[in-house]
C-alpha cells in the first residue's frame, strides 16, 4: 500500500469501502485521492524496464467491450497482464450478444466463468450498474453510455494533480460536445469533488438539459469560457451519439469550436491542454494545439491511464485476494 495515501483518509475510516467502480458519483473526496495515490506508485513501476507485479496472479480478468475503444481497453489489456491475471477479452462481435442474448444473460454466463473482475464498456447508460448487481466479483465501468467513465476520470485528475501539482482552486473548463460526453459527467463530479472550479462551454445544442444542477458554470461562448482557465479539456464532437443536427458541419463548428492557439491565449499562459481521445483534428482541436509539447498533456494522459487502471484492478480485488483490512 502506497504510504503516502494515508494522510489523507479521515482516521478509522476504510480508505475504498466499495465493492465495484460504477462511477464518481458516490465516491468522497479521500476515497478519490486514494485511488490517485495508488496510481502514482504504479506510474513509476510502468516506467521501470520490469514492469511485472504479480498480485493478481491465479485471477481471472474478463475485459467485456460491447463499444468500440483503443485507449481503455488496451490500457485495461496491459494493466491486468502486468498484476499478472489472466486476461481474457470477449470479442462481442463474435459474441452470442450477436445472436440476441440479453444482458442478463451475458452477465451471468461470465459470472458462471467465475470470473474475479470484470470490465465492461456499453453504449447504455446504466448498464454497467445492472451487470454489477447480477455477478458476485467486482464489476468496473469502462464507460456507459452517456452516464459515466470513472476511470477516464481518475487519469485526468492524476494528469493534473501531476502537472499542476494540486486540484483544488483550479480553473477548469470542459469545452464542447458535453451533452454525449461520459467523461465530461465523470470529470464534473471528480474534479468538483476535489475541488476544482469547473466550467463547461459549449454551445447550447450541446449543453445537458440539467447541467445547472451539477454545480458548474456555463458558457455557451468559447473565447469567454477559456478566460483565465487552468485546464483546458477538449471533448471528441461524439457525432456516433448523435440521431439529429446539434451542429451545422464540421467546419463550422471548428471555426467557433475548434481549440487554436489564437482561442489558447485567453487561458493562463501555462494552461494544461487535454483531450481523453480519440481526437477529431482539425474539428474540436488543432494538431498544432494537440502536439505542442509545452502545452498539450494528451500523452501522458494515455502513459498515466495504465497506473490508475493498476490501481483499480489491484484496490477492487483485494478482499477476494485476503488482503488484510479490506472485508
Ligand atoms: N478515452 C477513451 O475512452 O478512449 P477509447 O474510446 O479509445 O477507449
Amino acid at each position: 500500500m502506497n504510504a503516502s495515501a494515508h494522510s489523507h483518509w479521515p482516521y478509522g475510516v476504510h480508505p475504498f469501502p466499495h465493492r465495484h467502480l460504477t462511477g464518481i458519483a458516490g465516491l468522497k473526496a479521500h476515497e478519490i485521492t486514494f485511488l490517485l495515490d495508488e496510481a502514482e506508485h504504479w506510474v513509476a513501476i510502468n516506467r521501470a524496464q520490469t514492469k511485472h507485479d504479480n498480485r493478481l496472479a491465479s485471477l481471472t480478468q474478463i475485459n467485456a467491450f460491447f463499444e468500440n475503444s483503443t485507449r481503455t481497453l488496451l490500457s485495461f489489456e496491459i494493466a491486468g497482464k502486468r498484476l499478472g491475471a489472466d486476461v481474457v477479452n470477449m470479442m462481442v462481435a463474435q459474441s452470442s450478444v450477436k445472436k440476441g442474448e440479453t444482458l442478463i444473460d451475458t452477465a451471468v454466463t461470465l459470472n458462471a466463468m467465475r470470473a474475479d473482475v470484470i470490465v465492461i464498456r456499453h453504449d447504455a447508460s446504466g448498464a454497467v450498474g445492472l451487470i454489477a448487481d447480477k455477478v458476485d466479483c467486482p464489476v468496473l465501468n469502462a464507460g456507459d453510455g452517456r452516464h459515466e467513465h470513472p476511470t477516464q476520470a481518475l487519469l485526468d485528475a492524476l494528469t493534473i494533480r501531476r502537472r499542476k501539482g494540486g486540484i483544488a482552486g483550479l480553473k477548469v473548463a470542459i469545452c464542447g460536445d458535453v451533452l454525449h460526453s461520459r467523461v465530461a459527467r465523470s470529470n464534473i463530479i471528480c474534479l468538483g469533488t476535489l475541488g476544482a472550479e469547473v466550467r463547461v462551454v459549449a454551445p447550447p445544442t450541446l449543453v445537458p438539459p440539467a447541467i445547472d444542477r451539477m454545480g458548474v458554470a456555463c458558457f455557451t461562448d468559447l473565447d469567454a469560457g477559456l478566460e483565465g482557465a487552468d485546464v483546458v479539456m477538449m471533448l471528441r464532437l461524439q457525432r456516433e451519439r448523435m440521431a439529429g443536427g446539434f451542429v451545422p458541419s464540421e467546419r463550422e463548428y471548428h471555426a467557433f469550436w475548434g481549440l487554436t492557439h489564437e482561442r489558447l491565449a485567453r487561458a493562463q499562459p501555462d494552461a494544461l491542454v487535454m483531450h481523453p481521445g480519440p481526437m477529431n483534428r482539425g474539428v474540436e482541436i488543432t494538431s498544432a494545439v494537440a502536439d505542442d509539447i509545452d502545452r498539450s498533456a494528451i500523452t501522458e494522459q494515455v502513459e498515466v491511464g495504465v497506473a490508475v487502471r493498476m490501481a483499480c484492478l489491484d484496490v477492487l480485488t483485494r478482499a477476494r485476494r485476503g488482503v488484510e483490512g479490506w472485508a
